[in-house]
């Protein structure tokens, strides 16, 4: 793992997929660029069909990027093969999916289901018992070692998936809708969950999420639109109010290395702007104008 605080831990930058479909290609990522620090907690959002699960699953390794660069850790998931992605996989990332049926196996026993990727991977009983009652333990599952998925409410269903994506100790968890199929009540949960295991374990996190609460729970969150990282929204300290450590978010619009940067779309629409528009700069800040007419 990348142990150099000040290193990312994930880099992407100008990171293309497109998906061909008979004659039809659908770029599904537009030059995205993005870090990520180790044992960052960020969420992503967007629009549906923004590329927000095309990303995640590149970063699972279950899908190659067409174009641009994409480091995890020391890792380049550009060139590495299937049997190396099949090992990243087991070893390096957990994966929580939306659904929570997905991530479990009907028949074992939440203790069981979490025990399942470390005989994957190779470990003894005594170590994968003793690790998968901690880990269910972290997730306040303690109680429901013994019981199958059918026996658990949808928010421990999850629970017991993220004790599983965390199973083989990785340096990376993702998680694509985690809260998708929750009451908002639940979902908060699973996010304060996931950020105290992170605070535990150190994992950095990745979440995808609709949920507008998210950016309580998270160190940063990513809006993607249109297969880009286009802005960010932070809390930030009120430093007009010492102490008060109550949430004060701010957004900002993310700028690329070659100085791209995207207005939100509704910005577009209200001035009107048809392929060109008017950069006036001014002492400390640019001013942007429709094209005047005439
Ligand atoms: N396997 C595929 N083949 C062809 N096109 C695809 C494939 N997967 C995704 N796409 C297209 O790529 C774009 C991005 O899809 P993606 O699933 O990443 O969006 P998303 O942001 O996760 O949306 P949602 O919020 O609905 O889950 C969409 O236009 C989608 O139709
Ligand atoms: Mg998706």
């Amino acid at each position: 793992m990348a142990t150099n605080p000040k290193t990312p831990y994930i880099s992407c930058l100008d990171l293309f997929k497109i998906y061909k479909a008979q004659d039809l290609e659908v770029v599904a990522l537009r030059g995205l660029d993005l870090e990520v620090m180790p044992g960052e907690i960020i969420a992503i959002v967007g629009a549906s069909g923004s590329g927000k699960s095309t990303f995640l699953n590149i970063l699972a390794g279950y899908d190659k990027p067409s174009a641009g660069e994409i480091r995890v850790g020391e890792r380049n998931l550009l060139h590495i093969n299937t049997k190396e992605a099949e090992d990243y996989r087991l070893r390096n990332v957990g994966f929580v999916w939306q659904q929570t049926a997905r991530n479990l196996v009907p028949y074992l026993t939440a203790l069981e289901n979490v025990e399942l990727p470390m005989i994957l991977a190779g470990f003894k009983a005594k170590y994968r018992i003793e690790r998968s009652k901690e880990l269910l333990d972290a997730v306040g599952l303690s109680h429901r070692l013994n019981h199958k998925p059918n026996q658990l409410s949808g928010g421990e269903q999850q629970r017991v998936a993220i004790a599983i994506a965390l199973a083989n100790e990785p340096e990376l968890l993702l998680a694509d809708e985690p809260t998708g199929e929750l009451d908002s009540e639940t979902a908060n949960e699973i996010l304060d969950i996931l950020k105290n295991l992170r605070d535990i374990y150190h994992t950095t996190i990745i979440i995808v999420t609709h949920d507008e609460a998210v950016s309580a729970s998270v160190d940063r969150v990513v809006v993607v639109r249109d297969g880009r990282a286009s802005a960010e929204i932070v809390s930030l300290p009120d430093f007009r109010r010492p102490g008060d450590m109550s949430n004060r978010t701010s957004e900002f619009i993310l700028v690329d290395s070659s100085g791209r940067l995207q207005l939100p779309r509704e910005y577009v629409d209200n001035l009107r702007i048809k392929g060109r528009a008017r950069l006036v700069m001014e002492e400390d800040h640019v001013v942007v104008y429709p094209e005047s007419e005439g």
